[in-house]
């Protein structure tokens, strides 16, 4: 497992490259798989606004390309004051992949930490059979 400390630099690092013309927030995720693989993403905005993609959809993205098939740890940062937590369209795509507990970890600028499970941010989450919907 990476410590956070470490992945909190790395997603401060990434912060720069969020594409975020029109808001203005960047975003910068990761997500960690049972098998400590750690992946990122960031906000990219799009001029047709509903076509934006969040950091953590971004981070699950790039995950699954790289044949990640469960997540035990999320992270999220931005350029905001404070702790930013995923809206509730990423928590529904983190609970999809969510090991049971999964922690969600928000990271604030001035070193702030808190932790929230996805159950806890996402109760009652709609999730179909993993069995039909992950085969093994
Ligand atoms: N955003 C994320 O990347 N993750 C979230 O969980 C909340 C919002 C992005 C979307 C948009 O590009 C910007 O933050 C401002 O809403």
């Amino acid at each position: 497992m990476t410590d956070t400390a470490t992945i909190a630099r790395e997603l401060r690092r990434l912060l720069a490259k969020a594409h975020a013309p029109y808001s203005g927030v960047h975003v910068a995720a990761a997500v960690e798989g049972p098998d400590g693989a750690v992946h990122y993403g960031v906000n990219v905005e799009n001029a047709a606004y509903p076509q934006g993609v969040c950091a953590e959809a971004s981070a699950i993205s790039a995950a699954v390309t790289n044949g990640g098939k469960a997540i035990a740890r999320v992270f999220v940062t931005s350029s905001l004051p404070g702790l930013v937590w995923p809206c509730g369209g990423c928590r529904q795509k983190i609970f999809e992949f969510a090991q049971d507990g999964c922690e969600v970890v928000a990271l604030g600028p001035e070193g702030e930490v808190g932790r929230q499970t996805i159950e806890q941010l996402l109760p009652l989450g709609f999730r179909l059979n993993r069995t039909q919907v992950h085969p093994e």
